[in-house]
């Protein structure tokens, strides 16, 4: 029976997860794929760790090793970053090798440069997005016959733990990050977590095969979880909603423009995507014949995302080569992106005002000028400190200010270029003491 080599570059969580499935599973991947699946070279910069030798594969901290054996077919790439990690993908496929990679943020940036590059040569990014949940090959395949209307989800495990431990056990941002970390789900650098980066890279690729756009990241909006607070929860609980770190892409089906945002959301409690805790993932897709189908799995983590990186070889060992982003034909097409502020949702909004007479019927004012119309609105008289999320601003203006009152209100549906006017507008009356704080609110 053939072997197939297989070269690993960065062999760390996911990597050394890799390695195991590739041996522990080794016979039912023979049964899959008819070949075996050997790991031939582990590259790392730490050779020496104790787990890393315990696999007992070759090992070596030069990358031109996964490339001087000519028995490798396949390169797998975990090392993170963006440029090398291109630069490797560029050497795989033009040495007619097939390239995997767990790698957001390269593709976020080169999935084009790659897709010309791979005519020939089979790429593989299953892991890429929401780790264990095959999303790709459900939107390349399994979800092929329909136009996609709506595909939004938790695409970051990270920020989901942070939210559900400050929502479920009242625990401090910090200390969530922390075990997150810990755990093993957080990016090298969080930030990209809790700033909506990682999401917003999921989303991209995701949108490339949903729609063949090729936006960027820098004309798409991306907020992140840094500023909720406890306060914002009670809120979301008050009124039977949860937050939730969203990554969306919408397209009316006969519209030329597609809708790509990244940002926490309240959606209704009810909702699946309500219930999903913890480092998982979920993300709902609505076709226009199947109507709505939901993925719901690990998003982060060695095993799972191996899993995804697995799959992969496995349907490169099958031969089964199809162009990288699901298209025969280019898709250079006349979509565009919908400008951010043409988008419309219901909001919810938290200002911190001076406690006197007057001051509701001011904010009512701009409202109505900008046709913001209130929904819910819960006044709190005085607000104990913020004992579990020491964001600054929020804890300077609520110490420091004790007759102050913080109002939490949400709104119908509005457009979004009304709603930043008011709030712009509110943020400069003089009863308003923070700058106003506003989540988009699903349901
Ligand atoms: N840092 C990512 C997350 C890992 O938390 O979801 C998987 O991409």
């Amino acid at each position: 029976m053939k072997d197939i080599n297989i070269a690993i570059i960065g062999v760390g969580t996911v990597g050394k997860s890799v390695v195991k499935i590739l041996q522990t599973n080794k016979d039912i991947l023979k049964a899959r794929c008819g070949v075996n699946l050997v790991p031939r070279i582990g590259i790392s910069r730490d050779i020496d760790d104790k787990e890393l030798k315990s696999l007992g594969i070759p090992l070596s901290t030069n990358i031109d090793d996964a490339f001087s054996d000519p028995s490798i077919e396949v390169i797998v790439e975990l090392i993170g970053g963006v440029e090398l990690p291109y630069e490797i993908a560029l050497r795989a496929l033009k040495s007619g090798k097939a390239f995997v990679t767990a790698n957001k943020a390269m593709l976020a940036y080169h999935r084009y440069d790659l897709e010309k590059q791979c005519k020939n040569s089979a790429i593989g990014f299953e892991a890429s997005v929401c780790g264990g949940i095959p999303i790709i090959k459900i939107l390349k395949d399994g979800l092929g016959a329909n136009h996609i209307l709506s595909l939004s989800g938790i695409m970051n495990g990270t920020s989901n733990y942070i939210l559900t431990k400050m929502s479920k056990s009242g625990l401090n941002f910090k200390v969530a990050l922390k075990e997150a970390q810990d755990l093993g789900y957080a990016e090298a650098d969080p930030t990209l977590d809790i700033s909506g980066g990682d999401t917003a890279h999921k989303l991209l690729i995701l949108a490339s095969i949903a729609y063949g756009i090729n936006a960027k990241l820098e004309d798409i909006l991306v907020e992140g979880i840094e500023e909720i607070s406890q306060i914002d929860i009670l809120f979301a609980k008050e009124f039977g909603y949860v937050i939730k770190l969203l990554g969306i892409a919408k397209k009316e089906i006969h519209s030329d423009e597609v809708e790509l945002r990244v940002h926490p959301c309240l959606i209704s409690q009810d909702k699946l995507l309500a219930k999903v805790d913890k480092a998982m993932n979920a993300i709902s897709v609505v076709g226009d014949m199947v109507g709505e189908t939901v993925y719901y799995g690990a998003g982060a983590g060695g095993a799972p995302t191996a899993s995804s990186v697995v799959s992969d070889i496995l349907e490169i060992a099958r031969s089964k080569t199809s162009p990288m982003l699901g298209y025969m034909s280019s898709h250079e097409n006349t979509l565009k992106l919908k400008p951010i502020e043409s988008i419309s949702s219901k909001y919810y909004i938290r200002l911190n005002v001076t406690d006197k007479p007057g001051v509701l019927s001011d904010i009512a004012l701009v409202f109505a000028k900008y046709k913001v119309s209130i929904r819910t609105l819960l006044q709190k008289e005085t607000w104990e400190q913020d004992k579990t999320h020491k964001k600054d601003l929020d804890t300077t203006c609520i110490e420091s200010k004790p007759k102050h009152a913080t109002l939490l209100l949400s709104t119908h549906i509005c457009a979004e270029l009304d709603i930043q006017k008011a709030l712009n507008e509110i943020e400069k009356l003089i009863c308003v003491v923070c700058k106003p704080y506003m989540i988009r609110l699903l349901d």
